[in-house]
């Protein structure tokens, strides 16, 4: 049985686990991940990959990180929630640990988890995920292959334009569909909703302290599970122009499934309700014509480790 080492590099967290060739993690450790600086973001990475490898026989390393990787899934050319800027990832981790590395974006990575193990397992052949969390990230497979795309950078789903001249996104543009759809996205829609209808807002108020600035992504969650109307819809509002994406990717792809996952759907049909509703509104002859459900993830935030490690395998 080979084993591999699985890395998700996010914006808060760097969980790297050794994973066998079932998919099954065999052991798994967390670091915060220092967002701000690069060098020490390296370091982290490096010290997670030692500390696993230590303790077991690896053949090669995957990472999962959150921005544009280059063809040859070495190099991060740009990443719009983190720092890094053509950062040769593969080179210094290889080199440090003395492992075959590759690096590949984490949406990529999570949707291969999720197609081999996890809320796609059942198809054969293909499936769209998102993955809404501090960003909106995506991953294709088609015909059974993850899908990269002539330069490396396919399946960045979270910067389809959705609003023009819409919300500034960290890529640079104004009206991805990262700025109504992700994590950071709920926490502003929720945000608005408190300071114009404080009176709608009360249970999510208090969990803020009474300041609307201070609400954050799980004080929003848990006030919806207790039916606080401005958050609620919030998620509901999320859940909506989600599922317009949902419906471009259904007709331009038609996969075998469609996949959402990433820390926002812990609130599960909070979420998924208002998604699925706004998909089949969005979806032309949906009585006539066949069409992907949507499933939430089942892998929760081991999906990145678990790709990771299993496209490592395959190097
Ligand atoms: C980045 C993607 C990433 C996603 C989720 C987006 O802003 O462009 O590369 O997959 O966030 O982390
Ligand atoms: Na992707
Ligand atoms: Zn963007």
């Amino acid at each position: 049985m080979t084993l591999t080492i699985g890395v998700d590099v996010g914006g808060t967290k760097v969980a790297g686990g050794v994973v066998d060739d079932t998919g099954r993690v065999l052991v798994q450790i967390r670091r915060d991940t220092p967002a701000e600086d690069v060098g020490k973001t390296r370091d982290v990475i490096i010290e997670v990959v030692t500390e696993l490898a230590a303790g077991h026989r690896v053949d090669a390393v995957g990472i999962g990180a959150a921005g544009w990787i280059d063809a040859t899934r070495s190099t991060v050319l740009f990443a719009p929630n983190l720092a890094w800027r053509d950062e040769p990832l593969r080179a210094y981790v290889s080199a440090a640990v003395g492992l075959p590395v590759i690096v590949e974006n984490d949406g990529n990575v999570a949707a291969w988890a999720e197609f081999r193990y996890g809320a796609a397992r059942h198809a054969d052949d293909s499936m769209v995920m998102f993955t809404i969390g501090t960003g909106v990230g995506g991953g294709i497979v088609l015909g059974g292959e993850l899908i990269r795309g002539a330069h490396g950078i396919a399946a960045e789903l979270g910067h389809m334009l959705t609003v023009p001249d819409g919300h500034p996104c960290g890529c640079g543009r104004l009206g991805c569909i990262e700025q109504y759809a992700s994590g950071n996205a709920l926490v502003r829609f929720a945000r608005a909703g408190a300071r114009q209808e404080p009176q709608r807002a009360t249970a999510l108020l208090e969990l803020a302290g009474g300041d609307a600035g201070s609400i954050t992504g799980p004080m929003v969650t848990a006030a919806a599970q207790g039916g606080d109307p401005v958050s609620s819809e919030a998620f509901a509002q999320v859940g909506r122009w989600l599922g317009t994406s949902l419906a471009d990717m259904a007709q331009i792809l038609d996969p075998q499934v469609l996949v959402v996952g990433g820390g926002v759907i812990a609130a599960g049909d909070l979420l998924l309700g208002p998604t699925r509703r706004s998909f089949a509104n969005a979806l032309a002859q949906r009585e006539r014509l066949p069409v992907a459900e949507i499933r939430p993830a089942e892998l929760g935030n081991t999906a990145g480790v678990i790709g990771a490690a299993d496209l490592a395998r395959r190097i």
